[in-house]
This record gives structure tokens, C-alpha cells and sequence, in this order.
């Protein structure tokens, strides 16, 4: 019997386990655990690390995991590392739900930097008020440029006191709208935002406002990931499946 393994905490993967959910195939969703409350899924969740390569090469033995789809965000540089080697090591077959990297348009002004650490470095001089859209767990390496006004924008309210001495909050998981945003930015009087190319559409508002308010953007460009099946769409996913000897049963 086949099962599926899906690297999930995208909005993609949540769209896969819908797709993959009505096909009847067994299918197993995997957050890492880094958000208080995960969504629901309407397939099997687990949530936590599975221990490095070793722990996932072990996952997969246990749990008779004979396909893996990794829709894991492109910043996730580790898990899609981990991915690629434990497949290789168990020979299951391995396909990456991918979305394109957002491209600027006419009339945006965004400069792009390697990594999280340049674009700490891109900060330095004096105070700014910066929306700075890279997630919680970053937030320690811009401790170093205390001196700007952040808006952060978290999925769960922090808990421990934050890195950064001068920061507003705001607790949302989003969808987002490039209207909002707008305001967000505003009321915020933002000069700068930095943000990591993620990708997609769920988190693309904050750049149509940056691009509405004549905002510079910091743009962090993805890491390298190894090479794998990229695939674009749930559809593909599916197809892919079909093609890998897996019965979808429609
Ligand atoms: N990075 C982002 O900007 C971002 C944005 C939105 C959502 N996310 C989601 O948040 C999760 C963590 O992202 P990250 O950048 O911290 O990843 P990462 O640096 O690549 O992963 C670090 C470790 O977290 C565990 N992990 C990551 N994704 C997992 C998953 N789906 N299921 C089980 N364990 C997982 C693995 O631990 P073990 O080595 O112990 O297996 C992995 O080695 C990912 O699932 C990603 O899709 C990330």
C-alpha cells in the first residue's frame, strides 16, 4: 500500500493534502512544530523534527512511507536538505511542491542580498522604520541593527521578550491584502521593508504596498537548494504520483 509522505507549513502543501485527500490515498502531513497552533488537515498530522536524516530515513522505514513530497517554504534549506539525502538513502521517490520566486515589476525599487546575514550587514546607519517580514525565527540576527523602528508581523503573539528594543507587534496569519497592508504601513510610517522571496501569493501584499508607496525593498533571495523533481501545482503532484505506480483510485 502506498503512503505519502507531505513536508508541510505552506500554504502549497495545505492545497496538496486537500487534492491528495479526496483521492483516498493514505497520506501523512508533517509540520515541524513551530507555530502554537498548526492548521487542521483533512489527512493524518504529525508535528516535530524527526531527528536529522537519520530520523527521517527511520520515519520512513517505520512508517512504510513509500513516496515524499516536499512542500516545505524555499527558505527551508535544512528539511529540503534532509529530504534529498534520506531519500536517496531509502530510494523513495522524491518530488518538491515549488512556487516561482516573486519578480520585480516596473516601478519597484528593490535591492537584493544573498542571505539573512547581508541583509542584517544592509542595515547598518542610521535609524529607520523598518517592516521587517522574515518570521520569528530570525529575529536574533537583526539584535544587531537595534537603532531602527520595526513592525513585525508574527503568527503567534512572542512570549519571551523580544531581540529588538524598538518594536511594534502584530499578531496575524494571514491572508493579507495589499490594501491593508497599505494601511499596516502607514499608520506604521515605514521607510523600508525586508522581506525574504518567498514566493506565491499568500505573503505577495506587503510588496504591491511597498510598490503603491514608493517603499525600498530589501529583498532576501532564496538559498540554494539541491537538485530534485520540482513540481508546480497539487495537479502535478497527482500526475506524478500516477506516474510513480501509485493506484489514486479516480
Ligand atoms: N523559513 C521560512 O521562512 C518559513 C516560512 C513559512 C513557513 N515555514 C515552514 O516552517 C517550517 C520550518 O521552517 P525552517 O525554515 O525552520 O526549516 P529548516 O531550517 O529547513 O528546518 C530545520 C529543522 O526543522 C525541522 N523541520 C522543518 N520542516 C519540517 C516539517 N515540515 N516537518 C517536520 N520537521 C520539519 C527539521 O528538523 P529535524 O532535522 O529534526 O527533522 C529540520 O531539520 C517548515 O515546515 C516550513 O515549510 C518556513
Amino acid at each position: 500500500m502506498s503512503h505519502l509522505l507531505i513536508l508541510g507549513g505552506t500554504t502549497e502543501a495545505n492545497a496538496l493534502a486537500r487534492a491528495v485527500a479526496e483521492t483516498g490515498l493514505r497520506a501523512t502531513y508533517s509540520y515541524a512544530g513551530r507555530v502554537e497552533a498548526p492548521r487542521d488537515q483533512p489527512i493524518p498530522m504529525r508535528v516535530g523534527g524527526f531527528g536529522g536524516v537519520t530520523g527521517l530515513v527511520d520515519y520512513i522505514h517505520s512508517n512504510n512511507v513509500t513516496h515524499l513530497v516536499n512542500a516545505t517554504h524555499p527558505f527551508a534549506a535544512q528539511m529540503s536538505a534532509n529530504a534529498c539525502a534520506a531519500c536517496a538513502k531509502t530510494g523513495v521517490p522524491l518530488a518538491a511542491l515549488t512556487r516561482p520566486a516573486w519578480q520585480p515589476v516596473d516601478g519597484d525599487n528593490w535591492r537584493h542580498v544573498p542571505d539573512i546575514a547581508a541583509a542584517v550587514a544592509a542595515l547598518e546607519g542610521a535609524s529607520q522604520r523598518v517592516f521587517l517580514a522574515v518570521g520569528r525565527m530570525h529575529l536574533d540576527d537583526f539584535a544587531a541593527q537595534p537603532q531602527h523602528d520595526y513592525l513585525l508581523r508574527l503568527v503567534d503573539a512572542p512570549t519571551d521578550p523580544l531581540p529588538l528594543p524598538k518594536a511594534q507587534v502584530v499578531v496575524s496569519r494571514g491572508p493579507f491584502t495589499k490594501e491593508r497592508d497599505k494601511a499596516l504601513m502607514e499608520q506604521h510610517k515605514t521607510q523600508l521593508v525586508v522581506s525574504k522571496n518567498a514566493g506565491g501569493t499568500g505573503a505577495r501584499a506587503k510588496l504591491d504596498a511597498a510598490h503603491d508607496l514608493g517603499l525600498p525593498v530589501l529583498m532576501i533571495d532564496r538559498p540554494v537548494l539541491p537538485p530534485r523533481t520540482e513540481l508546480a501545482t497539487p495537479a502535478d503532484v497527482l500526475r506524478w504520483l500516477r506516474h510513480s505506480g501509485v493506484n489514486l483510485g479516480v
